[in-house]
């Protein structure tokens, strides 16, 4: 079965060719970052405009990278929420387009199913069952992950997700859009004990978190002084610290409270490299075993979803006839 995905929710137009016996065969991406940078953030009217100009080319190139035509195409995933509805509705009308002039399923994808599952598309995927840690800029969840399509939260941010944290305390920090990963670079030339940041909830023996406090902590050091430039890499080095010793010990107690011994990790923040060092350590002394998608699939793209929406077919999911779609901004994964 060959799959075409669509991956459109936020500021990232993903387009992908999964096909379930020989593997991801193309995979093609246009990142907004560019055009969103002069802003401080996503503009989502600018996001779902550039969806549009990006998605014709997008699709021509994966086609052309998979030597294939469009009647080699059974079905076309696309991203159907949680993300910007404006963005997310150009998606879902090419994708609801294609297929109808197909004669082919469209099939709608969680977005964090797609990244869940993303680890799936490694060279050495991890087997079922398993605990992931998702982190993107929307969400931060532990779940438990029986098999594609049975997923069970087990504890998740009370206030920012982990992304929206790094992203905010960037915005602190004057570093712009995006922030994780600008945060991340600064935080390699801090130097620690300079800044005392709190671990929220590290001991609150349940699986939730909270990264607003955490913000705030940032926000009242700023404000306490002009920082100089050695002070932003030191707050930067703090928080980020703070924020995956969090991330890394919950992701381990969620191990030890299931007795599973893989961990997962998705999302964009899972391409933090601090936090990959600190689970792996954690990992080998509790003797558990961490997987991670591959870098280029940490963050928003289309290979997710195309691979999502195969496992989706191929476990008897069906697509609206009617190809009356709507999209959800907002939409938990247990009711995916
Ligand atoms: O999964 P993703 O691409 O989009 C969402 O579904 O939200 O995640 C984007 C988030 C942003 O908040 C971004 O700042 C963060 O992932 N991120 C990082 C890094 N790379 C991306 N955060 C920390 N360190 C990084 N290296
Ligand atoms: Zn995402």
């Amino acid at each position: 079965m060959r799959v075409l995905g669509i991956e459109s929710s936020c500021d990232e137009t993903g387009v992908a060719i999964y096909d379930s016996e020989r593997g991801l065969l193309a995979d093609a991406l246009h990142s907004q970052v560019d055009l969103h940078a002069a802003y401080g953030g996503v503009v989502p009217e600018l996001a779902s405009r550039d969806h549009i100009r990006r998605l014709v080319p997008l699709l021509r190139s994966v086609l052309a990278q998979a030597g294939c035509g469009m009647d080699s195409l059974d079905a076309c995933a696309y991203t159907a929420g949680p993300g910007l509805a404006g963005a997310l509705l150009v998606g879902a009308s090419f994708a609801c387009g294609l297929a109808l002039a197909r004669a082919i399923p469209a099939l709608p994808v969680h977005h964090l199913e797609g990244h869940l599952l993303s680890p799936l598309l490694s060279a050495q995927p991890p087997a079922f069952p398993f605990v992931a840690l998702l982190v993107s800029g929307g969400h931060t969840q532990l779940m438990r992950v029986e098999a594609v399509g049975r997923y069970e939260l087990l504890g998740e941010s009370l206030d920012d997700a982990a992304g929206e944290a790094f992203d905010k305390t960037a915005k602190l920090l004057e570093l712009g859009y995006p922030g994780g990963p600008a945060l991340a670079t600064l935080a390699r030339a801090g130097r620690p004990g300079r800044f005392k940041l709190p671990r929220p909830m590290i001991n609150s023996r349940d699986l939730d978190f909270s990264f607003s406090g955490l913000k705030t902590a940032v926000l009242t050091a700023v404000r306490a002084r002009s920082l100089t430039e050695e002070d932003k890499q030191d707050l930067a080095y703090e928080f980020q610290e703070a924020a995956t010793e969090v991330l890394a010990t919950k992701a381990l107690a969620a191990l030890a409270a299931t007795g599973l011994e893989r961990l997962v990790v998705a999302g964009g923040v899972g391409a933090n490299q601090r936090l990959r060092q600190r689970l792996d350590a954690d990992a080998a002394r509790a003797g558990v075993r961490v997987f991670y998608p591959e870098l280029r699939l940490c963050t928003d793209n289309g290979a997710m979803i195309a691979f999502c929406g195969a496992q989706r077919l191929l476990a008897g999911a069906s697509a609206d006839p009617r190809f009356a779609f709507a999209v959800r901004p907002r939409w938990p994964l247990a009711e995916a």
